[in-house]
């Protein structure tokens, strides 16, 4: 069982890593593999609506994307984190998701999704709000914590500081592992479950 964390701040050794090392070392601890992809400073363009992903099963850009869609593939949750700019996700995450959640021609159904974020102050919420949008749009169960999950700080040493913060990322790679393994074993039990043939409703039809 292995999770995927992408940390999208420039800072490889910033607050939202140490937030993303404290849920990667729990969920060590709990037997779940993790890799940690630092993304804040790759040049990762927006998407720009070819459908091209739709011929090509995979984005025209072939970045880091393509891998990370890839990556995901073996993975049974993804984690998220990103540094809160003017109350919104960073500008790299947000082309990297919007591609990759776009791009993706598998099924993501039962993958796991959490996002973690970081304030100097203020901004988290919307910010957590605008992340967990990728993840209940693919069938993805939203993982939570006894908190909405942000830490606060301007530098690492903050981070290490809000004792509160680190606990709910403790407690969410916790509930992150507890929910991997349960999903498996109803996996066994359950599966498949009934499909229904996508309906795409577009409104200017006036149907
Ligand atoms: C362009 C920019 C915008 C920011 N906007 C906010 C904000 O709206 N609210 C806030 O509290 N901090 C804001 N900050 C500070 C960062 O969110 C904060 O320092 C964060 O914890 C940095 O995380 P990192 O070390 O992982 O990059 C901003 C920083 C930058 C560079």
């Amino acid at each position: 069982m292995k999770v995927l964390l992408i940390n999208g701040s420039p800072h490889n050794d910033g607050c939202i890593k140490t937030a993303l090392n404290e849920v990667s070392k729990t969920l060590n601890e709990e037997e779940i593999e993790t890799e940690i992809v630092d993304i804040g400073n790759e040049n990762i363009r927006g998407c720009i609506d070819c459908k091209k992903c739709r011929e090509l099963g995979k984005c025209v850009f072939n970045d880091l994307v393509n891998e990370l869609v890839l990556k995901l593939k073996d993975c049974d949750g993804l984690v998220v984190g990103s540094p809160v700019y003017f109350s919104n996700a960073n500008g790299t995450l947000l082309n990297l998701l919007t591609r990759m959640f776009y791009s993706c021609n598998y099924d993501l159904s039962f993958k796991v999704g959490a996002s973690v974020v970081s304030a100097r102050r203020a901004g988290c919420s919307s910010t957590f709000d605008q992340l967990n949008k990728f993840f209940t749009i693919r069938n993805m169960p939203v993982v939570s914590s006894q908190y909405w999950n942000n830490v606060h700080g301007y530098t690492k040493e903050d981070t290490l500081n809000d004792f509160e913060g680190l606990q709910t990322m403790r407690v969410l790679a916790r509930n992150m592992a507890f929910l991997i393994k349960s999903i498996a074993l109803g996996k066994e039990k359950y599966f498949p479950l009934k499909k229904e043939n996508k309906v795409l409703t577009n409104f200017m039809d006036g149907k």
